[in-house]
């Protein structure tokens, strides 16, 4: 799907069908010329409606303000009404005089996010239509911007929403087939890109290392470990940001074996991995000036003979020594390692994402994002990012007497929480145990358990995975970029 910017007028750009933003609740815009068909159709001018209009070939979607999430719903929504036409070629214009060029980023997430299908395993694929997409610089107004603000817009929202897709696809693959050494094969092709280098690390190195945490969770796995970690380094660099994500290509619990419900989805949880990569190839293709690492700590948590159990003692890198209480609480043994290895390259901004705990979703919801860390700051700037970026997050905070959960009579600590209640935040703060002291307010945990995987689908995310945090992620980099 090419999607372009023209500087003719959208009147006058051919095309199979136009797409018309629906603002004016009472269908009186002169741009409206289906205002009795809409009337009769009931169309209430509300976001996610969209409906096809033969006789003047026009896309009619509801869009109730033109606000960036409101464009990117509409757009991809525009798409999904049209899925079962042989309608190829659409145009649209940009609705803007002051500042299209965030309308434009804001289409271009929007068409190539709804366009993502995911059909590696299916017979017949469904094929996707569209061939062209024409963003007309002049719609029925008169437009100020210039082609090269234009085709900039539309290349940061094209690759925003494209690695974001990468994320989908990689997360969406099967266990049999992501295993960890092919999610380290997937991190290896990004090294043909400028700038980017990565190392595969084996099991054979997370020994040398001390990465007993992350070794145990990997010892029923008929699949050997990879610690995966990709550099983008440019020559500006002014800053140095560290990513570290869970990259558990199957989680069936471990011993404390999950129920049958709950382990279906958990290919998910490898999201935190996946959208680390992402985030990596998208920095490396918009040219950010920071020096980028993504760390994966890539592995299976199974059953079998030589699985760790609830009472082992494992040493952490770190040499602080954790009991094993519960055999599913695996995700933050594999981080506390890789955090560990990722603090030896001295970030500037250190942040790990994860779908960590189901507490998380217990209290924010399946959409929403849980941010922790030292840094009020930090948080909040990552927050605002969030929003514009059409993603949603909020602060869990972390206090002393939940810290004080994590106690253990054998060993420094346990890795789970005594208490049934704030599970989400007692998993960050366990976390905290394997942040060096000069790193604390660099950090930041993101808990992506609710909105990484869909088992419906909403706003413009397909069911599936949803490539959670890389859009919040490459759009705090940006604004950061400009400071
Ligand atoms: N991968 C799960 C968390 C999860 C749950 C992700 C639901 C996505 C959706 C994690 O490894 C896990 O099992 N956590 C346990 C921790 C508990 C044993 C303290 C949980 O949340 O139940
Ligand atoms: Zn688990
Ligand atoms: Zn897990």
């Amino acid at each position: 799907m090419l999607i372009e910017i023209s500087n003719k007028k959208l009147q006058d750009t051919p095309s199979d069908a136009k797409i018309i933003f629906v603002i004016d609740k009472n269908l009186s815009h002169r741009w409206i010329e289906d205002k009795e068909e809409l009337e009769l159709l009931g169309f209430k001018s509300e976001n996610e409606e969209a409906t096809f209009i033969n006789t003047h070939k026009i896309i009619y979607v509801g869009c109730e303000s033109l606000e960036a999430d409101n464009i990117r719903l509409a757009c991809a929504k525009a798409l999904e009404c049209i899925k079962k036409t042989n309608i190829k070629t659409l145009t649209i214009g940009t609705y803007s005089h002051n500042c299209p060029g965030i309308n434009i980023k804001a289409m271009a997430e929007g068409f190539v996010l709804g366009s993502y299908v995911f059909n590696a395993y299916k017979t017949n694929k469904e094929a996707f239509k569209i061939e062209k997409i024409t963003i007309c610089l002049e719609d029925y107004e008169q437009v100020d911007v210039s082609m090269q603000t234009a085709n900039k817009a539309l290349h940061v929202g094209k690759t925003i929403a494209e690695v974001t897709n990468l994320a989908k696809e990689i997360i969406n693959i099967t266990p049999q087939d992501m295993t960890p050494l092919a999610l380290a094969n997937e991190a290896l092709k990004l090294a043909s890109l400028p700038n980017v280098t990565c190392k595969v690390m084996d099991k054979e190195f997370l020994e040398e290392k001390g990465m007993n945490a992350f070794l145990a969770v990997n010892r029923a796995s008929v699949h050997p470990p990879k610690l995966i970690h990709l550099i983008y380094k440019p020559e500006n660099a002014i800053k140095k940001i560290i990513y570290v994500g869970k990259g558990l290509t199957y989680d069936s619990g471990g011993l404390s074996l999950k129920p049958s419900e709950h382990m279906v989805t958990m290919k998910a949880d490898k999201s935190g991995g996946a959208a680390v990569l992402a985030i990596l190839k998208g920095a490396a293709l918009l040219e950010l000036p920071f020096e980028v690492h993504a760390i994966i700590g890539a592995t299976e948590n199974m059953i079998g003979g030589d699985a760790y159990k609830p009472d082992d003692v494992l040493k952490a890198k770190n040499g602080k020594t954790i009991e094993v209480r519960n055999t599913d609480a695996e995700g933050r043994l594999v981080l506390a390692d890789c955090l560990g290895y990722a603090q030896e390259f001295k970030p500037d901004l250190l942040i790990d994402m994860a779908t960590l705990t189901g507490a998380c979703v217990v209290a924010l919801g399946e959409f929403t994002t849980g941010v922790m860390g030292h840094s009020d700051e930090l948080k909040s700037s990552l927050l605002g990012a969030a929003s514009k970026s059409g993603e949603l997050g909020a602060v869990l905070p972390f206090n002393k007497y939940l810290k004080k959960l994590l106690k253990s009579s054998v060993a420094d600590m346990s890795n789970i929480s005594s208490s049934r209640y704030g599970g989400a935040i007692t998993a960050g703060l366990f976390l905290d145990n394997f942040i060096d002291d000069e790193n604390k307010d660099k950090w930041l945990h993101l808990d992506i358990a609710g909105p990484a995987y869909l088992e419906k689908a909403w706003g413009y995310n397909q069911c599936g995975a949803s490539g959670a945090g890389v859009r919040m992620n490459l759009y705090w980099m940006i604004e950061e970029s400009k400071k």
